[in-house]
């Protein structure tokens, strides 16, 4: 029986022997198209070489692609684990022919891959064609379908368009039949839902292109676009009627019941079932740089989480479960998906930390929600605030609230949940009218009621007339402002960019008949642009028409530096893998700032790499496009979904790399293209210079990546360069011979100071001559020599006390020095004396003598110390009288 990864492999190679280029799956946030949520089919990658505005090296191509459907018009979240073909997370599995091959060769490879490669057998297969698409109807006669099983569809079921534009045409589908033990009837009938014909494949005739005025034009070339669900034609291809029987899916549910020590059949199962699924797109998702958040793509993620999180719960859980099935998951999906070794551990410290975090809240949001329950009647849907408090409190968004009811046969009254959402709105906003600095930012909501939102005209210019709408003095409106004053301007249209999205506030002038002022900063609240004014000549007054002018070299610079992040961004992707995600960006005038999602430091080379690369785009020189549109016609560019993302309303798409092959990435796509409302560059060349500062750890799983652009840069290397030049001027050698220099300067260091060491030393011992220099003294008929040194440290002691044995032959030595600030004291006796006196008592007199504490050793040898040798004589003295008993 194959494996799920036998059957791709299968797939992949017939196309590859079929002349097909082999092409890795685009990431889940599809590149060229950043108003489609996820990749949901195997075409969105090559969305552009249908219509023909892209080319790239080959025309036949095959893939597996990753999908995911949850969220927007693809949504089958909600059905996940309780049917058998749902998932959120799927691979499709798709030929690709552009302008190369048509239906002629389209449909026998599909027939032959299914009957020889697969060996399905013939007699059970059926096709679906346009009810106009003659030549498909033949084809299908031709490779031996009998007519009555070929089946004219006149709906768009038969007609495939990616969205309300874009590249569309007519389609086949082939079906299997089950047989006729299961109920269900041929597509096209009124029996068609049930379970009896499955369709396993979608062959689309890439020949029209659909405008947004409802008409269509024919391609200039013909193209194939294929989409066959690997889980389903796996559980076919194994026998099985529940995509959730095959074997990858089984050892996810398998792990997931080992984990929570339950049965994997057992009542269990459809928690297994959600856990498994929602696995696979959790882990994707995060390997493709999506983080849990509160809104967008990452809203999503979190969503399928806490739902995946829940039924883990259900099935008794106490601790995080998800983050252990990870491995499993790149035991099954690693070989066919890289990536996922890459992210694993970005994944399960990710999962943990997100399950950690809901499972303090998920008790007492569920138990609330029974409570809720027990005061409805059977029938009765949950109230709207209810499913409101769970969310606004406990982090249960909707649809899980909505799972949870379901398993009761309860619903959720959805419009009182939104009236909440929108009730909770517009206390937030009284709310600002608190106290302190929130009474501050109350004034901009009313000032945005009373005059609208600032229109920004920064992108094509930075100087602009406009009219004195308001001026904001200590939190309150107010008629004018005198020299001096520090106020806050409101204009109805300013070219100032306010902070947002990582770029500074801008600076500049505003000069009006009666005064000027200097803006200080620019920033924005509920939409009204706000201008940090200083009055520096005569007085600024309400509803006076003022010229504004931004700091011009400036904002240029931060301009080069929003662009390089965006071109960094993508060189980063590019060199650590495709989990690579924003986090968090600065661009001010005199630097940048990236802060992004990946486990550990890099290394030099990698370093090297990604500016070498921002480099290499900047010589380039190729046009940065920006393109404004509203959320419908970024739509209608081929987004199917713009669910759930902050776009306000417009969407704004900058995107660098496509103006001429050169400009291509590796893959032959645009290079960066991002959703950003900020200001760049016009040709990437402006950037002038990329110098990488190196990275270091922002937070746990978050890398910050600083550098510099244009003259800043430059200034950089110049000082590096002028560092070495005095340095080499210093050690009189040239700036190649620095590093010998200096390694021959630090040996001889070393060298010297052991020299001077040594020499301390036998000064110490009276110097070079060996004579001993100080005399023993006879104490109580014991030799006992007496010596107060300084500049000699403690553990400089011990080889002189050694040294003083040796030569007296027989007697007791005391050595007490003063070096860097502390007195050390060190004591000796030979051992034909030991019996009679300790080394350890002596130490403990003179430290004793000395104002000091303790010391030890051995009867021959002790240590100790103390604040100061002040007293050293006495030190001495105490010594001795241990001698004398
Ligand atoms: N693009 C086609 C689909 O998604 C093959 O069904």
């Amino acid at each position: 029986m194959p494996s799920l990864n036998d059957i791709r492999s299968t797939f992949l190679s017939y196309f590859e022997k079929q002349g097909h280029t082999v092409v890795p799956s685009s990431p889940l946030v599809p590149r060229n198209d950043p108003t489609l949520m996820f990749a949901n089919s195997g075409m969105v990658q090559f969305k552009n070489l249908f219509t023909g505005v892209e080319t790239r090296d080959y025309t036949r191509a095959t893939t597996s692609q990753k999908c995911v459907r949850a969220g927007g018009k693809h949504n089958d979240l909600d059905n996940v684990g309780y049917t058998a073909r749902h998932h959120t997370f799927f691979e499709m599995l798709g030929n690709f022919s552009f302008g190369d091959y048509f239906k002629t060769e389209a449909i026998p490879f599909a027939h032959e891959l299914i009957t020889r490669e697969f060996g399905i057998d013939h007699k059970r297969l059926l096709a679906t064609v346009y009810h106009t698409d003659d030549e498909a109807f033949e084809l299908w006669k031709k490779v031996g379908i009998p007519e009555d099983r070929i089946i004219r569809i006149a709906t768009s079921d038969n007609f495939w368009q990616m969205g309300p534009t874009g590249p569309c045409g007519p389609c086949t589908e082939i079906f299997y039949d089950h047989g006729d033990h299961i109920w269900g009837g041929p597509p096209g009938s009124p029996e068609e839902d049930g379970d009896r014909f499955i369709e396993i494949w979608n062959i689309v005739f890439m020949q029209n292109e659909q405008f947004e005025d409802g008409t269509m034009r024919e391609l200039d070339m013909q193209s194939i676009d294929t989409g066959m669900g690997l889980e389903r034609i796996g559980a076919l291809l194994q026998g099985k009627h529940d995509n959730y029987d095959t074997d990858l899916m089984r050892a996810l549910i398998c792990a997931s019941a080992e984990t929570t020590s339950t049965e994997a059949d057992g009542p269990g199962n459809v928690h297994h079932r959600v856990i498994a699924d929602h696995l696979r797109s959790t882990s994707f998702l995060i390997a493709d740089g999506v983080m849990p958040s509160n809104d967008g793509r990452g809203y999503v993620l979190r969503r399928i989480m806490r739902r995946a999180m829940r039924h883990a719960h259900l099935l008794g859980a106490k601790d995080p479960v998800m983050f252990r099935l990870v491995p499993a998951l790149v035991r099954e999906m690693g070989a066919a998906y890289p990536e996922l070794h890459r992210a694993q551990p970005l994944i399960e410290e990710t999962l943990k930390l997100e399950e950690t975090r809901f499972q303090q809240t998920l008790d007492r949001g569920l138990k609330l929600l029974d409570d809720e329950l027990g005061k409805l009647d059977e029938a009765e849907a949950l109230p709207g605030q209810a499913a409101f408090k769970l969310y606004d409190t406990y982090g249960f968004p909707l649809d899980l609230t909505q799972d949870a009811l379901r398993e009761k046969g309860r619903s959720v009254d959805t419009d009182g949940f939104d009236a909440a959402m929108a009730e909770q709105k517009a206390k937030a906003r009284a709310a600002w009218s608190g106290s302190g600095e929130a009474a501050d930012a109350a004034i901009w909501f009313d000032l945005a009621d009373q005059h609208g939102t600032t229109d920004f005209l920064g992108y094509d210019t930075e100087t602009a007339e406009g009219v004195v709408l308001d001026i904001v003095k200590e939190g309150a409106a107010t008629a004018s402002a005198a020299k001096g004053e520090t106020v806050q301007l409101v204009l109805n249209q300013t070219p100032f960019y306010a902070e947002a999205g990582g770029q500074v506030g801008d600076t500049g002038e505003v000069v009006t008949e009666g005064g000027t002022a200097r803006i200080t900063d620019t920033r924005q609240v509920a939409g009204v642009v706000i201008h940090f004014a200083e009055v520096t000549e005569g007085e600024i007054a309400r509803g006076a028409a003022a010229k504004l002018e931004v700091d011009h070299a400036r904002r240029t610079k931060i301009r080069a530096n929003h662009s390089a992040t965006h071109l960094l961004n993508e060189a980063l992707r590019r060199t650590l893998g495709d989990h690579v995600a924003q986090r968090g960006s600065l661009n001010a005038p005199d630097r940048l700032r990236f802060d992004f999602s990946h486990a550990k430091g890099l290394t030099e080379t990698e370093i090297a790499g990604v500016e070498r690369e921002v480099n290499d785009y900047i010589r380039q020189n190729t046009a940065v496009e920006t393109r404004i549109m509203t959320p419908d016609d970024a739509r209608a560019m081929g987004a199917q979904a713009l669910f759930g993302e902050k776009y306000g309303e417009e969407v704004r798409v900058v995107s660098m790399g496509r103006q001429d092959g050169s400009g291509k990435g590796t893959d032959g796509a645009t290079y960066s293209i991002e959703l950003c409302g900020g200001t760049h560059v016009g040709r990437t060349g402006e950037i002038g210079l990329f110098v990488a500062l190196g990275d270091s750890a922002s937070s746990s799983g978050v890398r910050r990546f600083e550098a510099l652009t244009g003259q800043a840069a430059l200034d950089y290397l110049r000082g590096q360069d002028r560092l070495v030049s005095r340095l080499s001027g210093e050690l009189k050698t040239s700036a190649g011979d620095l590093p010998d220099r200096l390694k021959a300067l630090l040996d001889e260091r070393k060298a010297l100071q052991n020299e001077v060491a040594q020499l301390k030393r036998e000064i110490a011992m009276g110097g070079g001559d060996g004579s001993g220099g100080i005399e023993p003294r006879e104490v109580a008929g014991v030799k006992f020599l007496a010596q107060t040194l300084t500049g000699v440290s403690g553990k400089d002691l011990r080889p002189l006390i050694d040294e003083h044995k040796r030569r007296l032959g027989s007697g007791a030595v005391l050595l007490v020095t003063e070096s860097d600030g502390k007195a050390a004291v060190a004591a000796g006796v030979t051992d034909d004396l030991t019996g009679r006196v300790s080394a350890v008592d002596l130490v403990k007199a003179a430290v004793g003598a000395l104002g000091g504490k303790g010391g030890g050793g051995r009867p021959d040898m002790a240590q100790g110390g103390a604040a100061s040798a002040e007293k050293a004589d006495e030190a001495i003295k105490a010594a001795e009288a241990v001698i004398g008993g």
